[in-house]
């Protein structure tokens, strides 16, 4: 094996970079999980996650991976045989969905070509006919970290109400929240998943339900078994600043540090630096020639960049051969994208400097293992941020959303 120096890029779209103030708040001997210092560490962290949230409400933790939080979204709201929409946006949809079924759930999907994010104005169409309010959710992955396509919730939520329906919106923010902008209150969303791994820049091992009034109502009626992921065991525990079960202490001191450094920076901020960094990605992507697998520039993620390769190239070839020679990762094409797409992650701890590597890196890959492109692409990026980088198309997007 040879032997690599320097750091290692990990440039796949999550789990992400984990900044050294988060590494060392981590190492600290564990606490008792029963004791008063650390209710005191779940009772701030608690307080300082809702503004991340843009929530007032009800936040719950998990000793999970993501895929815990979307479960415990279900089994808490949703009874054996709901209807419940969910929108085909790409492999981490398709997931959700294939859970849902797996729960005894009436799932169905809206179809979708993994290039367009969930679609409004289908959404008000399929609600209006549901006169008998069958539907009992609409379930939405806000930013797909499969295809690099970001989901406009506050247009969804808009054609639910311009339907007139009582469905319970739930949203996956696993790769979009501290990222990209997202307001569970003004969006009136009733179940908001997370994962630690991404915006928030810790290790995997946490996962986030925010919860809404309506959800926490549906969840009285809730038939569905659940056990672990009953959020009342959890907020009753949470109450005083416990967990009804071990958690994970150590990545939660590394929450308190990652939540500190969001809240010094400023979400805003954040948000921003993401747009730009983005943006940056797409100019190197466009002077390359390389075509963006998301077709509509509104959605557009902050968080990562899926681009296709040319006929007759295979992406994975290209990731194992920037592995080897630059130690770098890359997001490989998941599902049916699979060795036709590489993802290229933005999101979390990233900064100019990081990216600029980065793209280096995808630009020497891509002359190095013979894939038709233009040079360039890494200077049309510099050239961007130099000036400044003004993310045109997030800001737009952001204002449409206000
Ligand atoms: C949008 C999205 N949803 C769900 C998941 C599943 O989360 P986990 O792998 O943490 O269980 C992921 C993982 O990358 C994701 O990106």
């Amino acid at each position: 094996m040879t032997v690599q120096r320097g750091r290692h890029f990990l440039q796949i779209p999550g789990p992400t970079n984990v900044p050294d103030r988060v590494l060392r708040a981590m190492d600290a001997p564990t606490i008792d999980h029963r004791g008063p210092e650390f209710a005191k560490l779940t009772l701030a962290i608690l307080e300082d996650l809702k503004p991340v949230f843009k929530t007032t409400g009800e936040i719950v933790i998990f000793p999970s991976s993501g895929t815990g939080a979307w479960e415990a979204s279900l089994v808490n709201t949703l009874s054996p045989g709901d209807r419940i929409l969910m929108f085909e946006t790409g492999q981490f949809a398709m997931q959700w969905h294939r859970m849902a079924k797996n729960l005894g759930l009436n799932a169905e999907v809206i179809p979708g070509d993994w290039r367009h994010g969930a679609d409004p104005a289908q959404l008000e169409r399929l609600l209006k006919e549901d006169r008998a309010h069958e539907i009992k959710a609409v379930a939405v992955v806000h930013n797909e970290t499969s295809t690099g396509v970001t989901s406009r919730i506050p247009e969804i939520r808009k054609a639910i109400d311009r339907a007139g329906h009582p469905a319970l919106l739930m949203v996956d923010t696993i790769s979009s929240l501290a990222s990209i902008d997202y307001r569970h209150d003004e969006w009136g969303v009733d179940v908001t998943v997370a994962g630690s791994q991404k915006g928030l820049m810790l290790p995997p091992g946490i996962a986030f339900n925010a919860i809404g009034p309506k959800a926490r109502t549906a969840a009285k009626s809730s038939r569905t078994p659940k056990s672990y992921w009953n959020w009342e065991d959890i907020l009753s525990a949470g109450k005083s600043g416990f967990f009804p079960y071990t958690p994970a202490t150590n990545i939660l001191y590394g929450l308190r540090e990652a939540l500190r450094m969001l809240h010094e920076e400023g979400l805003e901020n954040v948000f921003a630096r993401h747009a730009r960094l983005a943006e940056a990605t797409r100019r190197a992507a466009r002077a390359w020639g390389l075509e963006i697998l998301c077709l509509d520039p509104e959605e557009y993620s902050n968080s990562l960049t899926a681009l296709m390769m040319p006929e007759g190239h295979n992406a994975d070839n290209l990731r194992k051969l920037i592995l080897e020679r630059y130690n770098m990762s890359l997001g490989t094409g998941l599902g049916k994208l699979q060795g036709k797409v590489f993802r290229i992650g933005h999101l979390g701890d990233f900064n100019e400097l990081m990216l600029a590597g980065t793209l280096c890196g995808v630009e020497m890959g891509l002359t190095a293992a013979g894939v038709p492109h233009k040079h360039g692409g890494v200077l049309a990026a510099l050239d961007y941020l130099a000036a400044g980088g003004q993310p045109q198309v997030a800001a737009r997007a952001a204002t449409r959303s206000a």
